[in-house]
């Protein structure tokens, strides 16, 4: 995976008439490129540096949120934001948004965003008058993670991440997977939108919140995300139904082959080539990591997809992804799949990170959502943090899905 991790780092230097562009290839070179350009190109890029935001909403009811439209002022509605939910959205600086309680349209704002580049995540008021002792908790929590987040932007320069793919969504099943009219039929059109969301800085561990790309409506210059999966329910049911008829008791330890009291559920491996949907799905991870899809067979840089179901009671106890055996072919990097959502929010079933320096970290991401985390360092070294285990399932049923991805090419 040489040539995989490449990092695009945009400066825009105010006052003086040029942006650089800073790329850094994985040798550690960097290469920067300087242009000048005119105040109008100047203004026309400006207008176009696009932020990945994540707004939260820490209030107990529903709330609406707008988009000015710079040219006319006018006010589009968005969409709503859950009771104490998250919103990904896909903006530029400069934009604004303009919130208000549900349904009671926008001249009940009460909180107005203006998009920088320097911020991406935005946490609402509370109402002014609400002494409710949970709520306030939850709100200060969300402080907590705004500080967390600039403090790391701070320190690294980087935001959370945001990434699309044209790995579009499958629908269905195409009666025919050879006629490109029926596989018309069973896919989306628009780019699926990733937003690559920090929880944990060591050990690196990101939740994908997804947006898609909505049509763009007459009249409105750019397009917008609307909150989606990586995966559709439709992929994510599949990917279960494939898995069902295979899966026997899973096993654990260093040559992978016991039956252990640490490890109680049950899995089995799909291949990519099993199916369409499953070719799209290597390919949309590929597109997360910004690697090339052609690396991502068994006999390259990772292995198959590790469908895993957990039934109640059924746990991973802490564990690494990395071998321990002194080979250099590691596990580097784990994508987790969520399958299914949590039948409650006491389901158990989340995965968790003990080890995480910013505090025990917990976390389900939802049906089509993802987990990512690193287990080995930039020096090579295994990371010790990335220790992690899945919780016991306390109601329903857990189906997840893992690709490793090797840092080394490896025969497996
Ligand atoms: C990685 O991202 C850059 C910038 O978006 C893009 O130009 C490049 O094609 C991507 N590489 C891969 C392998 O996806
Ligand atoms: C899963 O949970 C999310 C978030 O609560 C919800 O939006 C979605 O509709 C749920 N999906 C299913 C299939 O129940």
């Amino acid at each position: 995976m040489q040539s995989v991790f490449y990092f695009f780092l945009w400066l825009l230097v105010f006052g003086q008439c040029h942006i650089s562009s800073v790329e850094v290839d994985s040798s550690g070179e960097a290469h920067a490129y300087e242009e000048t350009h005119t105040y109008e190109e100047e203004e026309e890029m400006a207008e176009l540096r696009p932020v990945a935001v994540v707004i939260k909403n820490p209030r107990s009811s529903w709330i609406d949120y707008y988009w000015q439209n710079p040219e006319s002022n006018e006010l589009l509605y968005q969409g709503k934001i859950d009771p104490r939910g998250t919103s990904a959205t896909s903006s530029y600086a400069g934009h604004v948004f303009v919130f208000a309680p549900a349904k009671k349209g926008p001249e009940k704002e009460f909180a107005r965003v203006h998009v920088t580049e320097e911020k991406n995540l935005y946490i609402l008021p509370l109402e002014e008058d609400n002494s409710n002792e949970n709520d306030i908790k939850y709100y200060q929590q969300l402080l907590e993670e705004q500080r967390f987040v600039e403090d790391y932007r701070k320190r690294t320069g980087r935001p959370t991440h945001h990434v699309s793919s044209n790995e579009y969504f499958w629908k269905c099943i195409p009666e025919n997977s050879q006629d490109p009219s029926a596989i018309e039929k069973c896919r989306d059109t628009q780019p699926v939108s990733f937003a690559l969301e920090a929880l944990s800085t060591e050990p690196k561990v990101f939740r994908i919140n997804n947006g898609r790309l909505k049509k763009k409506k007459k009249g409105e210059k750019n397009l917008f995300f609307k909150k989606k999966q990586a995966l559709s329910d439709f992929e994510a049911d599949l990917v279960i139904s494939l898995a069902k008829p295979k899966i026997k008791r899973s096993l654990a330890g260093t040559h992978g082959g016991l039956v252990s009291n640490t490890r109680t559920s049950r899995n089995t491996w799909l291949d990519r080539n099993e199916h369409l949907v499953m070719e799209t799905l290597y390919r949309r991870a590929a597109d997360i990591l910004n690697i090339s899809e052609s690396v991502l067979y068994p006999d390259k840089n990772v292995e198959q997809l590790q469908v895993v179901n957990y039934q109640v009671g059924q746990e991973y106890t802490s564990h690494h992804d990395f071998g321990a055996d002194g080979h250099p072919q590691q596990r580097m990097i784990t994508l987790l799949f969520y399958l299914n959502n949590q039948t409650a929010p006491d389901a158990g079933g989340e995965t968790a990170f003990p080890k995480a320096k910013n505090g025990y970290l917990k976390v389900h991401a939802g049906k089509g959502n993802a987990v990512l985390f690193y287990s080995m360092l930039e020096d090579g070294n295994a990371d010790d943090l990335s220790l992690h285990a899945a919780l016991p399932v306390k109601k329903g049923e857990k189906w997840i899905g893992m690709l490793f991805f090797f840092f080394y090419f490896t025969k497996r």
